[in-house]
């Protein structure tokens, strides 16, 4: 099957007993046993939930992956797969990954000595570099495009890289999706989503998807989402599933709205910077064209000196100032106050943060009105 099929006949694909061709919402904590030891193969929901299952095979066929797995957010999924790793051990995490990586990295699995090593991952030469000078590397984690600077890191390279080195590669492919680009098929052995975003689409659920490349990782992976409970709930599973049918005609839209949006910014004299992997003139174009069949739909952008940022942000009237990103609706946000806060400021500049940078996640309205709103708004900043 192709993806755009896979996305909504994959995994477990309607109900069985009734014929729905709908997953049932499984709202369930437990399940009746015949007798002692002898059971429908599901004891406890936290171990295993049919609707949860259904998601999670579903991610695992969509990522061309071995196992999945639903979190309760992007950022459980994270945690699961940090606890993998033993105290001393270290991890490389790609510059500019999203604030709360980093904070989670820092702030609570540091205190279990867990080291890390911020590295800027789209330069090979540095990766190479960090796994010589630290001997207890155990895997890297990329993002790419990184959130907020799409900063592209070479999937292939990098999962070669890890592998002569004997560390695992780690993928956050919340930007791109399954349907965009495919890190396991690239040679990561774990790729993982905030399906917050493009999977649920919506802006109605927070959930998070990780799927591993062979059984014992998935075994791993299984132990630590049973023993520690941060699993995604039935309805939501469901709300998951349902917005990942959809997924190839949104980031169709998503791709071209954005492209467009892109095209206005850079042709528009009040911006002074924009990150967008989709210019030719982006020093990582050709490795983002290789390894996706998209650019997404994240455009990171500075104003002009002369413009009040404050002002911009009010004068947006259809695009909504707020945190998150990959919905319907197109959302802005200033990342040092909101989605980047919890990186303290010298690292911030250090990475390219700076307190001007914008992130536009281009939603699916109609492209003139985009453009009329950023206009507008420009204007008014002025
Ligand atoms: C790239 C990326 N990874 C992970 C996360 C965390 O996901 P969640 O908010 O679902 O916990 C986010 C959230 O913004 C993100 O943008």
């Amino acid at each position: 099957m192709k993806i755009e099929s896979l996305l909504i006949h994959g995994g477990i694909d309607g109900d069985k007993i009734t014929g729905a061709v709908s997953v049932p919402i499984y709202q369930t904590s437990t399940y009746k046993q015949e007798a002692l030891g002898k059971n429908s193969g599901y004891e406890y929901s936290r171990t295993g939930n049919p609707t949860r299952e259904a998601v999670e095979k579903l991610i695992a066929d969509l990522e061309e992956g071995c196992r999945g797995f639903a979190f309760a957010s992007g950022l459980a999924a994270i945690s699961a797969v940090l606890m993998l790793f033993k105290s001393g051990d270290k991890v490389i995490l790609s510059s500019n990954v999203y604030g709360g990586t980093f904070r989670v990295v820092d702030k609570i699995f540091k205190n279990f000595n867990l080291e890390y090593e911020l590295v800027d991952t789209s330069d090979l030469e540095k990766v190479r570099e960090s796994l010589n000078r630290n001997q207890n590397v155990k895997a890297i984690f990329i993002e790419t495009p990184t959130n907020p600077l799409m900063t592209i890191t070479d999937i292939a390279k990098i999962s070669e890289i890890a592998r002569e080195n004997k560390v695992m590669t780690i993928v956050d492919n919340t930007f791109m999706t399954p349907y965009l680009q495919k890190p396991i098929k690239l040679g990561a052995d774990i790729v993982l989503h905030s399906a917050t975003k493009y999977l649920g689409g919506h802006s109605d659920l927070i959930a998070g998807l990780l799927v591993v490349n062979n059984e014992e990782l998935g075994e791993k992976i299984h132990f630590i989402q049973n023993s520690t409970g941060g699993i995604l709930n039935p309805f939501d599973s469901w709300l998951l599933i349902r917005g990942i049918k959809t997924l190839s005609v949104r980031m169709d839209r998503h791709d071209e709205n954005a492209n467009y949006t892109a095209e206005f910014l850079k042709g528009n004299n009040l911006i002074d910077k924009i990150y967008y992997p989709g210019f030719l003139n982006h020093p990582d174009h050709e490795i983002q064209k290789s390894q996706a069949r998209g650019y997404g739909a994240i455009i990171s952008f500075v104003l002009k000196d002369e413009l009040d940022i404050n002002k911009f942000f009010k004068g947006l009237k259809l695009i909504t100032l707020g945190e998150s990103l990959g919905g319907v609706e197109s959302l802005v946000c200033h990342p040092a106050t909101m989605t980047h806060a919890a990186i303290p400021y010298e690292i911030r500049q250090e990475i390219g943060i700076e307190d001007g940078l914008i992130r536009l996640s281009v939603g699916l309205e109609n492209k003139e009105d985009l453009i009329e709103d950023l206009k507008n708004a420009l204007e008014f900043a002025r």
